[in-house]
C-alpha cells in the first residue's frame, strides 16, 4: 500500500512542531513532510528524537515562493496539506505589517493554488479566533463559527484574509477545505516573545513581567497537545467547506495568568510591571467548541493541569529556551518594552 503524503507546513514552529511530532508517532504509516522556511520562530532542534525516523522529512522552502511551491507539489503528489506556516505576533505585527501580508496572505494563495494544480485530497487551514474581533466581559457571550469577521491587528487581518481565500478555493474550485478557529494556545515549544512562555523565563530570571493595560483583557487558553488532537480529528472527519472552532472554556485575565505563574514559582507579585497597553487590544476572547463537540473532539487538560505541566516543561528544557533568549530576541525584547 502506498503511503500517505502529509505536507505541514510552519512545522519548526510552536504548534506545527507539536503537530508534527504527534503525527510521526501516531501515523507510522503516513510520511510526514515538514516545510518550514526557519524564521526567527521555526527551530529544528526540537526534532531531535524523530528526525531520523523514516516517516519524517524535512523540506526548507518559502510558502511565498510560489514558483517553489508549484514545483514541489508537482514533484511530490502530497495527499494532505495542513497549514501552519504564518507570521503569528501582534505585537510584531503592529510595528512591521509588511510581512505578515506577505507570508499570511500571498504564502497561503501559492499553497491553494499548488493544492489545485495536483488536486489534493483535504486542505486543512489552521486560523485563529482573533479573526473574529473582540468580546465583550459579559461571560454568557461566545466565539461561533457565524461571528462576523471583524479582525483589528494587521495579524488578524491578514489571517482573516487567508481564511477567505481559503473558502473561495472551495466555492469556486471545490478544492476540498478545512478552516479551523482556534483560541490561544500553550504549551512545550511555546516561543518566549508570547505571554505565558516570555512570563515563566522571566520569572525564572527573577525579572520584571510586562503586564499591557490594566491586566484585565481575557484570553482563552487551550493546551497545544489538545489543539493538535482537533486538528488530526478535522483532517479525518470534518466535512469539506466547514469552519470549526476549537477552544476549551479556559478563560483567565492575563493578571491571573502570571500571577498563577508566578506563585507555582515561589516568587513575589512585585515582579509584576503595568506597561502601555497594546494598541488596538482585543478585550476578551472565548470560544463556542461544540460544533467540533459534534465529531467527537473534548480538551483533556484543564488550565489548572496544563498550566504545572508547562511551568514543569520550561524547567526542564532550560536549555531550549535559553538559547532563543539569548540570541536575535534580547534585541527584540529591549526594543518592544525597555525593560
Ligand atoms: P510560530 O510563529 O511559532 O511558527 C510559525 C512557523 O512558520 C515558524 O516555524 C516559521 O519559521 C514558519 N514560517 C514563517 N514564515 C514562513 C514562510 N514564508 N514559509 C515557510 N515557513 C514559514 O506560530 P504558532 O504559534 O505555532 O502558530 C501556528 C499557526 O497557528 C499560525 O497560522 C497561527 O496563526 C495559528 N494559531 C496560533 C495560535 C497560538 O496561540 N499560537 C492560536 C490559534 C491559531
Ligand atoms: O487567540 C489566538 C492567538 O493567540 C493567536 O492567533 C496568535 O498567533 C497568538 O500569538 C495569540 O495572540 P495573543 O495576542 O492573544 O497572544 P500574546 O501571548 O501575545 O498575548 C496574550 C495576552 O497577554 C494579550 O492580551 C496581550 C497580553 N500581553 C502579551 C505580552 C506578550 C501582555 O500583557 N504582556 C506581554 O508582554
Amino acid at each position: 500500500m502506498t503511503k500517505k503524503k502529509i505536507l505541514v507546513t510552519g512545522g519548526a514552529g510552536f504548534i506545527g512542531g507539536n503537530f508534527v511530532q504527534f503525527m510521526v508517532e501516531k501515523y507510522p504509516h503516513y510520511d510526514i513532510y515538514n516545510l518550514d522556511l526557519l524564521t526567527y520562530a521555526g527551530d529544528l532542534t526540537k526534532h531531535r528524537d524523530i528526525e531520523k525516523k523514516d516517516n519524517y522529512h524535512f523540506i526548507k522552502a518559502d510558502i511565498v515562493n510560489s514558483d517553489e511551491m508549484t514545483s514541489l507539489f508537482e514533484k511530490e503528489k502530497f495527499n494532505y496539506v495542513i497549514h501552519f506556516a504564518a507570521e503569528s505576533h501582534v505585537d510584531r505585527s503592529i510595528t512591521d505589517p509588511n510581512i505578515f501580508v506577505q507570508t499570511n496572505i500571498v504564502g497561503t494563495q501559492a499553497l491553494l493554488n499548488a493544492s489545485k494544480l495536483i488536486g489534493i485530497s483535504k486542505f486543512v487551514h489552521v486560523s485563529t479566533d482573533e479573526v473574529y474581533g473582540e468580546l465583550d466581559f459579559n461571560p454568557s457571550t461566545f466565539f461561533t463559527e457565524d461571528t462576523p469577521l471583524q479582525p483589528n491587528s494587521p495579524y488578524s487581518a491578514s489571517k482573516a484574509s487567508s481564511d477567505l481565500l481559503v473558502r473561495a478555493y472551495y466555492e469556486t474550485y471545490g478544492l476540498p477545505i478545512n478552516i479551523t478557529r482556534c483560541s490561544n494556545n500553550y504549551g512545550p515549544y511555546h516561543f518566549p516573545e508570547k505571554l505565558i512562555p516570555l512570563t515563566i523565563s522571566r520569572v525564572l530570571n527573577d525579572q520584571k513581567i510586562p503586564v499591557y493595560g490594566d491586566g484585565e483583557n481575557i484570553r482563552d487558553w487551550l493546551h497545544v497537545y489538545d489543539h493538535c488532537a482537533a486538528i488530526d480529528l478535522v483532517l479525518h472527519e470534518g466535512v469539506n467547506g466547514e469552519i470549526y472552532n476549537v477552544g476549551g472554556h479556559n478563560e483567565r485575565t492575563n493578571l491571573e495568568v502570571v500571577q498563577t505563574i508566578i506563585r507555582a514559582l515561589g516568587k513575589s507579585n512585585e515582579l509584576i510591571e503595568f506597561v502601555t497597553d497594546r494598541p488596538g487590544h482585543d478585550k476578551r476572547y472565548a470560544i463556542d467548541p461544540s460544533k467540533l463537540g459534534e465529531l467527537g473532539w473534548k480538551p483533556t487538560y484543564t488550565f489548572e493541569t496544563g498550566i504545572i505541566q508547562t511551568i514543569q516543561w520550561y524547567l526542564d528544557n532550560q536549555n531550549w529556551w535559553k538559547q532563543i533568549i539569548s540570541g536575535e530576541y534580547e534585541g527584540y525584547f529591549e526594543k518592544q518594552y525597555n525593560l
